[in-house]
């Protein structure tokens, strides 16, 4: 976890859940489900983009992060451009240092996907304007965001409760361990030995008092938890495919799986799923599914993200 970086003013990163404190955690969430509910009669207020304009850059593919913070930023009634990795050379041109500092003379703000973590780092250190992680190979706290608004839609207040990951020890992981100590709730993890979370991860989790239970076995970490969650067994910039599949395959998230958690558990899912490898279709189509809002929150969170980053309150 690095420190955080600070800007001028009252403008803020949002670069990792670890970052935040948990009050502001739940200020971004108390501000998604307001402006969540008056989506279709916002208030004059709301526009709090106007006159700003925010680049977003993807360096990897995406359906969920790319149109849900474009509608997000117009919503709020600001601008949004969005260019390619490959289209400017991202770090490859010029520094990543200086790509920073020129956009911050452009636009107001910076939304970027990139799998180099350092590089978002980097990025927010020279950035005169807010930096928002849109995913990296390490995190993904945007999804974790919207995910926490979903949990607590559907179970009610997600402190003391529990949560299971079943799979790979990904970015999404990663989120959802800092904000099971932001907000203290129980994170069981049942992964093969081979992708179990790292040490400094796990370190990080004990010094930060989370509840992050390394499990082996999916049916024992499953067992009467409030939700289950599965992600993809190859995620971006993977190439170990093949080791993925096989180590993984005793973790599917199937019927079974379901039925050992239990009728309270929900099932969460960031999307893009492949359907028959880490989930079957009965779960992601089945009642205990909430992967759609999971998609639809992404974005009411990110509205609530933006207006953090400004220093903004969704009244
Ligand atoms: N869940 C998510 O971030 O989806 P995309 O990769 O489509 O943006
Ligand atoms: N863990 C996945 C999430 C995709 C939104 C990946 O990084 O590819």
């Amino acid at each position: 976890m690095t420190k955080p970086i600070s800007l001028p003013g009252e403008r803020r990163h949002f670069l990792d859940l670890g970052d935040l404190a948990p009050g502001e955690i739940r200020h971004i969430l108390d501000g998604a489900r307001r402006i969540k509910a008056r989506r279709r009669a916002p208030l004059a207020s709301d526009r709090i983009l106007a006159g700003r304009s925010i680049a977003m850059i993807f360096e990897q593919p995406s359906l969920r992060t790319r149109l849900s913070f474009d509608m997000a930023i117009r919503e709020l009634g600001g601008e949004s451009v969005m260019v390619t990795g490959k289209e400017i050379e991202l770090g490859e041109r010029e520094s990543i240092a200086d790509t920073a500092r020129v956009l911050s003379r452009y636009v107001d703000g910076i939304m970027i996907r990139i799998l180099d973590h350092r590089q978002l780092i980097e990025l927010a250190r020279h950035a005169t304007v807010p930096v928002l992680n849109g995913l990296t190979k390490t995190s993904h706290p945007c999804q974790v965001m919207a995910d926490l608004l979903t949990f607590e839609e559907r179970k009610g207040a997600i402190s003391g409760r529990t949560v299971s990951w079943v799979g790979d020890s990904n970015n999404v992981l990663r989120s959802w361990i800092e904000a099971s100590a932001r907000l203290g709730f129980t994170i069981r993890v049942a992964t093969p030995e081979e992708l179990q979370p790292r040490p400094e991860l796990v370190e990080w989790a004990r010094a930060n008092k989370a509840d992050l239970q390394l499990m082996r076995d999916p049916q024992a970490a499953v067992a009467g938890t409030d939700c289950v969650i599965a992600d993809a067994w190859v995620s971006m910039g993977d190439k170990d495919g093949a080791r993925r599949h096989n180590l993984l395959k005793p973790y599917q998230v199937n019927a079974a799986l379901m039925a050992a958690a239990g009728p309270q558990a929900i099932f969460m899912h960031c999307l893009p799923a492949k359907r028959g490898e880490e989930v079957t279709d009965e779960v992601l189509d089945g009642p205990q599914s909430v992967v759609f809002d999971e998609a639809e929150n992404r974005l009411h969170a990110q509205k609530a993200i933006l207006a953090w980053a400004y220093g903004q309150t969704i009244a």
